[in-house]
């Protein structure tokens, strides 16, 4: 296990010296939100994006923000700085989660606790080549999870489960359903195209508003893809031209077999198609620009 500087409640130490109480609300109730931002060059993309995300979490689940900007950033550069001098990884994932706090247990919010703040930067393990090439292979499973998906909480039992099931079959993801409707996938965002447009299912608490939903906004009207966020059926993704994953560390990654049944028409059957071919140039791009 790596040994890397981390970030606990005011202090700067090695992982394998940070303690928290067992009475952590995070610990006994998974009562906190998280943050996972990527970083490039030691640059952080989409940081502000990412952080007002951790915003309206904590405003969703009643935490105060225990830090400023600033403070978040500063603690940010510092993290990845000390990786990157450690490891020489400049490419990396920079993982913030702030809990309730410590407190005896019982359900019941306590007034005044001090919010748990813990931060750690991990070198960016890229998807492999021959994925990026192939594209992934993904199953799908009713999506069993609770019903609010919006918030970025660290209860992720239920995303565990998901994934744990594509990963017994060597696949990369689990896309979900509820009631024959898409809605992502156990840990990235699922897009299908159709007709050359990309369509996601539209923002509801059923579904975690990706960093990435606004990003490829922004960078399908930048190249000229139409973009449309609807209901999407199961059907709609069986028969669709392209299927796409988005997330911190996937960026965009085509889907080129769902449970075992090729993706796609045609001449592209079966392979990463155009769309998705343009957007991951645009991401890539993206990436010099939006990093600070
Ligand atoms: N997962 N949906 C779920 C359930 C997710 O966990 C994630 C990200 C996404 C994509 O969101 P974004 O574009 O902001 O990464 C969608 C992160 C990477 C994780 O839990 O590690």
């Amino acid at each position: 296990m790596n040994d890397n500087l981390c970030f606990l409640n005011g202090e700067y130490l090695p992982l394998s010296k940070a303690r928290i109480s067992v009475l952590d609300r995070g610990f006994i109730f998974g009562d906190g939100i998280y943050e996972v931002t990527p970083v490039y060059g030691r640059r952080l993309f989409r940081f502000d994006e990412h952080l007002a995300r951790l915003q309206r979490g904590l405003d969703k689940i009643r935490i105060a923000n225990p830090a400023t900007r600033e403070q978040w950033l500063q603690r940010c550069r510092t993290l990845v700085g000390a990786v990157g001098n450690a490891t020489g990884a400049d490419d990396q994932v920079v993982y913030i989660q702030v809990t309730r706090g410590v407190a005896p247990r019982d359900h019941v919010m306590p007034e005044g606790l001090v919010p748990t703040a813990f931060m750690m930067s991990n070198p960016m393990k890229p998807v492999p080549a021959e994925l990026r090439h192939q594209g992934a292979s993904c199953i799908t499973a009713r999506d069993f999870r609770w019903q609010r998906a919006d918030i970025k909480s660290t209860s992720l039992l239920g995303n565990v489960l998901a994934r744990q099931m594509s990963a017994d079959q060597g696949a990369t993801e689990t896309i979900l359903f509820r009631d024959g409707f898409l809605t992502e996938a156990s840990s990235s965002n699922v897009w299908i195209v159709k007709d050359g447009a990309l369509l996601g299912p539209p923002k509801s608490e059923l579904v975690l508003e990706g960093i990435r939903v606004e990003l490829l906004r922004e960078l399908c009207e930048e190249v000229g893809i139409a973009y449309n966020l609807r209901p999407i059926t199961e059907a709609d993704v069986r028969s669709a031209d392209e299927v796409l994953l988005s997330s911190a560390t996937k960026e965009v990654l085509a889907v080129t077999k769902i449970d075992g049944e090729v993706v796609g028409h045609g001449a592209m059957r079966g392979k990463p198609g155009p769309v998705y071919a343009q957007l991951y140039e645009a991401y890539q791009q993206a990436k010099l620009t939006m990093s600070i």
